[in-house]
Order: structure tokens, then C-alpha cells, then sequence
């Protein structure tokens, strides 16, 4: 695996790359896990060449976020990549993205400013303007995203249409499932920050929200059957819910009746400390936005 720094030798290794297939880009800010490396291997099923990208995006960390001591541990996930079998690795420094003078930003409205973009503004703002960056610089022909962030994939998709980023690209932004433990907690580094018993309790969200999408569908009120999955989570250990919102899954306009569109419900709680994050396809044909 080669690895670049500079847009000069990234443009030159991903059209060697092109002469012998596609390319598919999977964006990440490093310190890989399981997730990262089930998006290195779906991408392989997408595209002939793999080509990552780490960037710790200052951008995108708001007010009392420590970009500082965002871990990098970069020979490590070096050799992640490698053995996971991708092709380059695209790993610019700040002042090669965001050179003297830059001084424009993505501000994608609407689906960036609810559910997480509530509690950190201008957070998607900076997801939005590094990937558009990022698409430019590698051009890929496929682009794979966890569905994890589901916020975050509805951007990038909202953005790569309203500003007609080049087919194939913008039909080919792929959501990646989300990657479940065996009590099907989503799996995310911040499961390592959890005690034994606050593990225990984090399995609740997945019941929870699967008993929520029950009653949804069987035709419950929504705000009853989301406060009850408010009171379960707080019942088995949750410090807090940030939201439990039932949610277009294209444009993430709230609903509060049963949706008659792909929907998605979207949660995000405090265990102790830790924020965890989860979402599940609601109603008619849900999955994927269109
Ligand atoms: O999900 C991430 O790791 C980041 O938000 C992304 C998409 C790489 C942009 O910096």
C-alpha cells in the first residue's frame, strides 16, 4: 500500500490506479476499528482498487471538542489497511486541505441542523466541506459510508446532489450497515469506555428501539411509543437521552404519525458518560434514502 501527502502525488497515484479498474474512496479520521475496516472490505466489493483517506478534519470539531487529543496512531492503521488489502492511502496534512487564505465552507440546510447537528452546530458544516474535498481530490467512482451516522450519510448524499458532484459519484454513495455486537449494540470504539454494568445496560437500546419500531408499525401513537423508549432506556441505566426521533430517511424531517415514506428512528443517549448513537429503517420499503 502506498501512502501520499500531497494532491500532486494523490492525482498521480489514482490514475495509475484507474488504468487498472475502479476506485472506491472510504473517508475516515483514522484510529481504525472493526467498523472502519468492514467498510474497507465492503468497498472491495464495489470498486477493482481501494483508496482510504485519514483526516482529522479540524473543521468539523466544535467549541470544548479536543481535536488535540483526537488519538492518530498512524503506523498502526497503516498496517490495518494493508493487510486489509486497500491500495492507498490518501493522508494530507492540515495545510495541505486547508492551505493559507481557504475560506469556503459546505453548509448543506435542513438535515444538518436537527438530531446531532442540534448539539453541535457547524459540525456537518465541516463533514460536508471536507468531503466534498475529499470526492474532488480522488474522484472515486464509489464512495462508502457507515450507517451509523445516518445524519451524516444523509448529508453527504444531500450535498453530492445539490452540487452535482460527477456521476456515477452521486448514485454511488453508499451506506454501509451498521456492524452489530451479539446483543446487537452497534458497534463503535466508545463501547470500550463502558463499565461492565453500563455494558449490560447499552443492550437495552437495541430492544428498546426494536419494540419502538413494533408498536410503530402496529400502529402506536409516535410520541407515546418514543417516550416509552425514552423511559425504558432510562429505566435500564441511561443517564440521559438526547433524542428519540422517528425521521424521514431521505431529508430527516420528523414525523409524528406513522410514516407513509422510508423513515428511520434515530437515537442518541448518554451511559454514564458516553454518547451512543443508533438508528433503524421504520415503515413502507424503509432502508436506503432515495
Ligand atoms: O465519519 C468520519 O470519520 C468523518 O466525519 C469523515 C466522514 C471522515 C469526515 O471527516
Amino acid at each position: 500500500m502506498q501512502t501520499v501527502n500531497s494532491i500532486e502525488s494523490l492525482r498521480f497515484a489514482v490514475e495509475d490506479l484507474r488504468r487498472s479498474g475502479s476506485v472506491a474512496l472510504v473517508t475516515t479520521m483514522g484510529a481504525l476499528h472493526d467498523g472502519h475496516m468492514a467498510l474497507m472490505r465492503a468497498a472491495r466489493n464495489h470498486a477493482t482498487h481501494v483508496v482510504a483517506s485519514i483526516f482529522v478534519n479540524p473543521m468539523q470539531f466544535g467549541k470544548g471538542e479536543d481535536l488535540a487529543a483526537y488519538p492518530r496512531p498512524l503506523a498502526a492503521d497503516q498496517a490495518r489497511l494493508e493487510a486489509e488489502g486497500v491500495a492507498l492511502l490518501w493522508a494530507p496534512d492540515v495545510a495541505t486541505m486547508y492551505p493559507p487564505g481557504f475560506a469556503t465552507r459546505v453548509c448543506v440546510d435542513g438535515v444538518s441542523e436537527g438530531l446531532c447537528g442540534a448539539a453541535r452546530p457547524g459540525h456537518f458544516d465541516g463533514v460536508a466541506s471536507v468531503v466534498c474535498k475529499l470526492f474532488n481530490q480522488v474522484r472515486p467512482d464509489v464512495a462508502l459510508f457507515g450507517e451509523k451516522d445516518w445524519q451524516q450519510l444523509a448529508v453527504i448524499r444531500r450535498m453530492a446532489r445539490d452540487l452535482d458532484l460527477t456521476l456515477p459519484l452521486v448514485e454511488n454513495i453508499v451506506g454501509v450497515p451498521i456492524v452489530r455486537e451479539a446483543d446487537g449494540l452497534a458497534m463503535s470504539s466508545r463501547n470500550a469506555y463502558l463499565s461492565g454494568e453500563q455494558r449490560r445496560g447499552a443492550g437495552t437500546l437495541n430492544v428498546a428501539m426494536l419494540a419502538a419500531i413494533a408498536r410503530i408499525e402496529g400502529g402506536a401513537d409516535v410520541p407515546t411509543a418514543l417516550a416509552e423508549l425514552t423511559a425504558r432506556l432510562i429505566a435500564a441505566g441511561f443517564a440521559s437521552v438526547d433524542y428519540a426521533s422517528l425521521a424521514d430517511a431521505d431529508s430527516l424531517a420528523l414525523f409524528d404519525k406513522a410514516p407513509q415514506r422510508p423513515a428511520r428512528l434515530l437515537v442518541a443517549a448518554r451511559i454514564g458518560t458516553t454518547r451512543l448513537i443508533d438508528n433503524m429503517p421504520v415503515g413502507p420499503k424503509s432502508g436506503e434514502p432515495a
